[in-house]
């Protein structure tokens, strides 16, 4: 496989042409915040835009889930316009996004916590109306528990059911504000017989889907 050179934040990187910009700069060590990329997914959903980097060359900052790598290619993954862009990405995903990490199963893991502590943003920004979701949270199934008020929407449980699995439980209905992770005609996800949950709940980036009990997988 021919190899191509290109530099982030300065340092010169050698990768595979044809990569993703995200996972080789992650690959190296360069963390770039995101949420709804998979390694194994082949096209990006690049909904969360939290992976905004400055491509030299280019007028606006481009979503790094998105981009394939190029020779030369000149990559700043702390530009002040992407890390803007990041950051109002990020704020207006906390506007709905309920905050009691220590009552929630991920602390510590959860990638929100990551990405504000990297974005030095707030995990209660100030800057967008809070609009939390009620939604009912499904404990039906005896392992695990679904909070769709935690759930960011990312999709990645979705694709690893749908597509990894080939299970096809969980999907995407309704749009804008009402839009949300859930099960045909809304059944309680205990009815469904899902036994590889696990998976779901590792690709879980929140609290959203979690062991019961507080357990950890
Ligand atoms: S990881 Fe790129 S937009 Fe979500």
């Amino acid at each position: 496989m021919k190899t191509i050179s290109l530099t982030i934040n300065d340092r010169e990187i050698t990768a595979r042409k044809g990569d993703n910009l995200l996972w080789v700069a992650l690959d190296n060590g360069i963390h770039i915040p995101n949420l709804c990329a998979l390694r194994d997914k082949p096209e990006p959903m690049a909904g969360c835009r939290l992976c905004f980097v400055e491509v030299k060359g280019r007028e606006q900052p481009v979503t790094a889930c998105t981009e394939t790598i190029a020779e030369g290619m000149v990559v700043n993954t702390q530009g002040a316009k992407a890390l803007r862009l990041a950051r109002t990405a990020f704020e207006l995903l906390m506007a709905s996004h309920p905050v009691d990490c220590a009552h929630c199963p991920a602390n510590r893991s959860c990638e929100l916590q990551k990405t504000a502590a990297y974005l030095r943003v707030k995990l209660k920004p100030k800057r967008f109306r809070k609009l939390v979701r009620e939604l009912p949270i499904d404990h039906s199934n005896p392992q695990f528990v679904y909070d769709p008020n935690k759930c960011v929407l990312c999709g990645r449980c979705v694709w690893v059911c749908q597509q990894r699995l080939g299970i096809d439980i969980l999907g995407f209905a309704h749009r804008s504000f009402e839009r949300v992770v859930t099960t045909f005609a809304d059944e309680p996800i205990g009815d469904l017989n899902c036994r590889d949950f696990q998976e779901c709940i590792i690709t879980c980036p929140t609290g959203a889907l979690s062991l019961k009990d507080g357990e950890k997988i």
